[in-house]
């Protein structure tokens, strides 16, 4: 199926763009040192989903700040389908108590990683396949 190329370079820290892939919203950002700390600093045990749900490593992976991001190195990135794991709305970013992502259709709440902590979602928002194809270009599909 179709894969499609992103041009980040316009992302400085703090800031996000969404594309369309394959119908659905994907939210990639560039987080700043404070979001990456944040997500990196919360013990597994707190979290509601412990997986991290990237289609990039095995399926058993732990949702740690580093494997919901896009990889060492690459902590500050962060791709994912913008489709709330509830019910499918489109969350808000950089909104809710974790300033993170929050879903205003039933109130459910992610963190910096895109984990889900609070409200009715099951699991945290899909991380779809992609790699940097270069520093400034990311590849989905
Ligand atoms: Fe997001 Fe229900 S669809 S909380």
């Amino acid at each position: 199926l179709a894969s499609i190329e992103v041009d980040v370079a316009s992302l400085e820290p703090g800031m996000s763009l969404t594309v369309k892939w394959r119908g659905k919203p994907i939210f990639i950002r560039n987080r700043t040192p404070e979001e990456v700390k944040a997500a990196a600093d919360v013990p597994l045990g707190d979290l509601k989903d412990p997986v991290a749900r990237n289609a990039n490593l095995p399926a058993d992976a732990q949702a740690t700040g580093v494997d919901r991001s896009g990889g060492e190195g690459k902590e500050n990135w962060i791709v994912m389908i913008g489709t709330c794991t509830h019910l499918g709305c489109v969350p808000l970013g950089q909104a809710g108590e974790y300033n993170g992502w929050f879903c205003p259709c039933h109130g459910s709440v992610y963190d910096t990683a895109g984990r889900i902590r609070k409200g009715p979602a099951p699991e945290n928002l899909a991380i779809p396949t992609f790699s940097f194809v270069s520093d400034t270009k990311i590849k989905i599909g």
